[in-house]
């Protein structure tokens, strides 16, 4: 590979990997299942092994993922938390047990069988046997002080008591704070009572109950804590094996996971972890996967770390649940902006312990790619809280006897019958019919009476609702018929004899618009606000720009090709054309944009900085807009000049530096004054 390639790719793991752990650890919402994480993780370390020359100083390689919240107080841990290797399969855990062996040549090794406990990792500390402190695992290296949460749990020791074993002056115990999946249940039916937000999974639930800074709402949290390992002991506690350290916290009063074992040989570990994958629907808390620990601490020390995970340790994932089931249908669903996205409706099938019996197929591209057909066997697969997916079709299951039928983009919207359309190199196929079309009336009329379109405030999308259930809000043209409704309107709630007013005020008020603002309401695709003045400046009335063809649109500046070919197709569809036509008869108007000709400040580009006293910096840039200027937020070379109200700063130095023309809010003012004539 070219070292620029490597380069490159080695910067986009490295973001890639920042950015999850940024939603691993510090928001607690994972934006990807661990597996992918997992193999972007490898994808950079092959990467840099490959080319030790090019390993990049930000390289997560070495580090543990991200960074302490700032709420909680930071503290550096004594012994670093460190995070376990992967295994995912028989091959790689025999390959796993192989290193050791070369390490520990003619040694007899025992391996001590753990749960993998799908919580967060945190610190104790019990100073003569009384918890002092608990500190999150954060970045390994520094976590957060969360003692007064963690001080709730209640199968958690605060003081530590044994008849057989010699409290220790200082114990820090480590292991994982969980959520068991009886409580992780109640939980979320209570939430959801409450209206408030439901947790994707226990994980989750635990992370957020933690991080609460209220100790009374992590109080009422159901949360565990199981024990795993003891980072520092004084006086040293004297044991000679991991197992027996379980045994050992056990006694002192802590959870150890409800399985564990003591395994022989490598084949032995296999064994258990087939049969616990089994009893994991049973089991009362999440596990996802086994650790795999030498059991000897001597041997432990001897293997000792790579720099952030021991060699002594992995952990062995359980693959992602997946499950046969038959595709009985593909529906397509219409979104608010349009875009069609197909459902696959299965055969009901337990997946993981959930029923699954609708999953998204995204896109036509991937029905395609799958060769996704009707009737077909199809594998679901869902890995722990993730969302499932059709993984694979069994075409080799297909019967002779019986028809599949291939699955195509459907020519007409199932919901307005509005052509679809799906523009080249788009992987999205669109409902075609904009205004017109139900499942997009909400986002249309929202977008349309928003304020740099038509600006009629109060129309909020309570209103909205409750217009649309009284079925006298079809599309956005009926808006200007309301005053024909309201009696029935009044019979809204909260809608008074003034507020109603109001709104039917706002909404005549709006009648008196600019054609860009016009443009703009109709929410053409790809047509937002600057082209939408451009297209008003080029075209100067509405009918030259409904009679538009593509060439004509693409000259206009901001209009690409794929652009102006939107704009076209939306003039093409008659339903489009009833609803602007009904919009113009309701009285919609606006004075007709200065021509090109007499627009001064055509092609120049003007910044505006720091506050204005006499008009607001919309109405300003307005201003500059109708004259032909582009108003950019930042100063360059091709800067024009710098309107520089009250207060301005960097930009106001900048455009000095570059000898650029500025001018102050008054001077503004009379230059707009005298070109406005
Ligand atoms: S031992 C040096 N034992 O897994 C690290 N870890 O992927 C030794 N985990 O953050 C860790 N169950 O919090 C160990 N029985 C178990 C575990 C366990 C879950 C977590 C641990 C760590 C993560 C590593």
């Amino acid at each position: 590979m070219q070292t620029t390639t490597v380069l490159m790719q080695m910067r986009r793991l490295i973001q890639l990997i920042a950015q999850h752990n940024h939603a691993y650890y510090v928001m607690d919402q994972p934006t990807i299942q661990d597996s992918e994480y997992d193999q972007l993780f490898h994808q950079l370390k092959a990467l840099e092994q490959e080319y030790p020359d090019l390993v990049q100083a930000d390289s997560p390689i070495n580090k543990v993922g991200g960074q302490a919240l700032s709420k909680f107080e930071s503290v550096v841990h004594h012994v670093p938390m460190l995070s376990l290797g992967n295994v995912f399969n028989q091959e790689e855990l025999y390959a796993f047990a192989r290193r050791l062996e070369e390490r520990l040549p003619q040694q007899q090794i025992q391996y001590d069988v753990e749960l993998k406990f799908d919580g967060l990792a945190i610190s104790l500390w019990y100073e003569n046997g009384v918890l002092t402190r608990a500190v999150t695992r954060g970045d390994g290296e520094t976590g957060e002080l969360i003692t007064q949460n963690v001080k709730t749990i209640r199968n958690l020791p605060k003081v530590l008591s044994s008849d057989q074993i010699e409290i220790p002056s200082l114990l820090e115990v480590r292991g994982e704070v969980l959520m068991p999946k009886a409580g992780f249940n109640k939980l979320n039916a209570e939430q959801e009572a409450k209206g408030d937000k439901t947790f994707a999974n226990p994980r989750n639930a635990a992370a957020g109950s933690l991080r609460q800074l209220d100790p009374q709402v992590a109080a009422s949290r159901p949360l565990a804590f199981y024990a795993y390992g003891i980072a520092q002991c004084e006086p040293l506690h004297g044991l000679t094996t991991m197992s027996e350290s379980l045994t050992w916290l056990n006694q002192l009063g802590f959870a150890i996971g409800e399985l564990h074992y003591v395994c022989d040989s490598i084949e032995e570990v296999q064994q258990r972890y087939e049969e616990v994958q089994l009893k994991r629907p049973d089991l009362a808390i999440e596990i996802d996967g086994m650790v795999i620990k030498v059991d000897d601490l001597k041997q432990q020390q001897q293997l000792g770390f790579l720099s952030r995970e021991p060699r002594w340790a992995t952990a062995y994932k359980f693959p992602a649940v997946a499950a046969l089931t038959t595709l009985e249908q593909i529906d397509w669903q219409v979104g608010r902006t349009g875009t069609l996205t197909p459902v696959a409706r299965l055969t009901p099938v337990a997946v993981g312990g959930v029923t699954v019996s609708n999953v998204t197929l995204h896109n036509i591209g991937e029905i395609h790619r799958l060769d996704a057909r009707v009737g077909d066997t199809v594998s679901v697969y869902r890995s722990g809280d993730v969302i499932p997916k059709v993984e694979k079709v069994w075409a080799e299951l297909r019967l002779a006897d019986q028809e599949y039928e291939i699955v195509n983009l459907p020519s007409h919207c199932p919901v307005c019958a509005s052509p679809v359309v799906m523009p080249e190199g788009e992987a999205l196929a669109r409902c075609s019919g904009g205004l017109y079309c139900a499942a997009q009336r909400i986002e249309a009329i929202r977008h349309f009476v928003s304020r740099k379109a038509m600006d009629i405030e109060g129309l909020g999308d309570r209103w909205v609702e409750s217009l649309l259930n009284l079925q006298l809000l079809d599309n956005v043209a009926d808006i200007y018929h309301l005053q024909e409704h309201r009696e029935q309107m009044l019979g809204i709630e909260k809608m008074g004899e003034k507020s109603l007013q109001n709104l039917l005020d706002a909404i005549e008020n709006s009648k008196k618009t600019t054609l860009a603002a016009f443009i703009y309401a109709l929410g053409i695709r790809g047509v937002g606000e600057t082209t939408a003045r451009m297209l008003a400046n080029t075209f100067q009335t509405l009918d030259a720009l409904k009679q538009a063809d593509i060439e004509s649109l693409k000259k206009t500046p901001d209009v690409g090709d794929i652009t102006a070919e939107w704009i076209f197709d939306f003039f093409q569809a008659e339903h489009n054309i009833e609803v602007v036509d009904r919009l113009i008869a309701a009285g919609i108007h606006w004075d007709a944009p200065l021509a090109p000709t007499r627009q001064p400040l055509n092609g120049e580009s003007w910044v505006i900085t720091g506050t204005l006293s006499q008009l607001t910096r919309d109405e300003a840039t307005q201003m500059l807009q109708a004259l032909g200027a582009r108003v950019s937020g930042s100063v360059s070379s091709k800067t024009k000049c710098l309107v520089a109200g009250e207060k301005a700063g960097s930009k106001l130095e900048k455009a000095e530096k570059l000898g650029i023309d500025t001018m102050n809010e008054e001077e503004f003012l009379v230059f707009i004054a005298s070109h406005q004539a």
